[in-house]
């Protein structure tokens, strides 16, 4: 597979032009990291622009390339993450239609930012029962064909929009979740940002060749690319307006910067051609083998590892309930010990494993925590906050998302919050999924929760 974005950049460096164009540092400064600013352009005569509405150009090409790999109709690059690609997905799901979305509940605070920005009422699908996380949430055909058997016709959404894996690793089931959507007419959007890499799997798991009409994809969460690379995939069989490519790149420069990363395009255009080669499926399966015996391992020495049939195989989620240690003492210690992992809360450490770790990191992994689980015995810790994990309730939403996110507003003590309308979404970063969402008034289950999760101050409306 040919890498023309690179390709372009690596003879223009290699040519040694006076550079009279953006960015200021030349080529050159800083010193520290002239070999990677050789490699940062702008849109100099023969680089394309990412949002050029022609099939032609490097961008254009490498794209194709792309898309082939997903097997998708259209494969829009963003530089700007996932975030990007929601708001654009979005914006394509209600342009001309009702500006209302289906969405469950678990969503990353970019939904939020994306509804308000495009005025987008929210209905949401909460989760059925208790749940031990704000990341995740099970959410089966069923219930979402009542939900949508519950609306009038007219009042139907314009699309529902799901979140998986999350941030937990746990999948929704996207081939009956896309029937129940099909049968009512309407998309179905997938935030993927955490799956790129399940179109690689012996069975493919990635939510476009499961059903879904358009999905966000971080490839930097997952993929061997630089961050801030992602993909807006479109899929051949959704509907045709979705898949003009002109259509697609209109959408994503209304919320896009004009000088998007020639480095972060350079690195997916790069990642194509590893994601070709059948040596990194390969890789990919054999490693996620062998994260199912290290989860064995990392339960032999007494700690919980999720693992269900619903679970990506990339993640490691250690839970600590009942360990004497909670997640965030475990991730403190492992960091002790130079070993750093994604994300930890009171009840849970997340580790991502991808194909460029190695034996070496597991087995650092595996000794450290035998260790961590040594001197965890003389001590216990009192933090079980979670244990019996905590049920979110519908909010009562007493304004729109996007008036309360432009409403003045001032911060108050959560003990005052009582009855108060929320502003910003309120959430703690990462996972960043919103406690309470904009326009959401603060009732007692919500203040809990937030002191739950340590947080006593939230922005309300004046
Ligand atoms: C579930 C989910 N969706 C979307 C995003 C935003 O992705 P990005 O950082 O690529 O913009 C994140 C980021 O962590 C996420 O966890």
């Amino acid at each position: 597979m040919k890498t023309p974005i690179f390709d372009f950049l690596n003879e223009y460096k290699n040519k040694n032009s006076i550079r009279f164009h953006m960015p200021g540092h030349k080529g050159i400064g800083p010193v520290e990291l002239s070999a990677v600013s050789k490699y940062d352009i702008t849109e100099i005569t023969g680089a394309d622009f990412l949002f050029s509405t022609s099939n032609e150009g490097i961008i254009c090409e490498s794209e194709k390339n792309a898309e082939k790999l997903f097997d998708s109709a259209v494969t829009a690059y963003s530089t700007e993450g996932s975030t990007l690609a929601i708001k654009t997905m979005l914006f394509l799901a209600v342009k001309g239609r009702r500006r209302k979305v289906l969405a469950a509940r678990n969503v990353h605070k970019a939904f939020i930012n994306a509804c308000a920005l495009i005025d987008i009422e929210v209905d949401w699908l909460y989760p059925k029962e208790a749940i031990s996380s704000l990341c995740s949430m099970k959410l089966s055909a069923f219930d979402l064909d009542n939900a949508l058997a519950s609306y009038k016709n007219e009042e139907l959404p314009s699309a529902v929009y799901v979140t998986t894996p999350d941030y937990l690793g746990n999948m929704l089931d996207i081939k009956s979740l896309s029937e129940v959507c099909k049968r009512y007419n309407i998309p179905l959007l997938v935030d993927n940002a955490h799956g790129a890499y399940l179109n690689f799997l012996s069975e493919n798991l990635h939510p476009l060749a499961n059903g879904a009409d358009m999905c966000c994809d971080s490839a930097h969460k997952t993929l061997p690319c630089l961050t801030g690379g992602a993909y807006l995939h479109i899929s051949k069989n959704t509907r045709d307006e979705y898949k003009s490519k002109a259509n697609v790149k209109e959408s994503m420069q209304i919320f896009a910067t004009t000088s998007p990363s020639y480095l972060i395009l350079e690195s997916l255009d790069l990642c194509n051609k590893i994601l070709e080669d059948k040596d990194y499926s390969d890789r990919l399966n054999k490693l996620c083998k062998r994260l199912k015996k290290l989860k064995e391992e990392i339960r032999s020495i007494g700690f919980n590892v999720i693992n269900n049939p619903y679970s990506e195989p990339l993640k490691i989620v250690i839970l600590t309930n009942g360990l004497g240690i909670n997640g965030k003492e475990l991730l403190c210690s492992l960091e002790k010990m130079n070993i750093y992992c994604e994300y930890a809360d009171i009840s849970a450490v997340i580790l991502m494993i991808s194909p460029d770790n190695n034996e070496n990191d597991f087995n650092a992994l595996l000794s450290a925590l035998k260790d961590i689980k040594n001197s965890a015995k003389e001590k216990i810790s009192s933090d079980n906050a979670f244990d019996d994990g905590f049920l979110i309730h519908p909010a009562e939403q007493k304004m729109s998302i996007r008036d309360a996110l432009f409403s003045k507003a001032e911060k108050i003590s959560v003990d005052d919050a009582l009855g108060r309308i929320c502003t910003s979404p309120v959430s703690i970063c990462p996972p960043c999924i919103p406690l309470a969402v904009s326009g959401e008034v603060f009732d007692k289950n919500t203040i809990n929760l937030l002191k739950k999760y340590s947080i006593f101050s939230v922005n309300v409306v004046q």
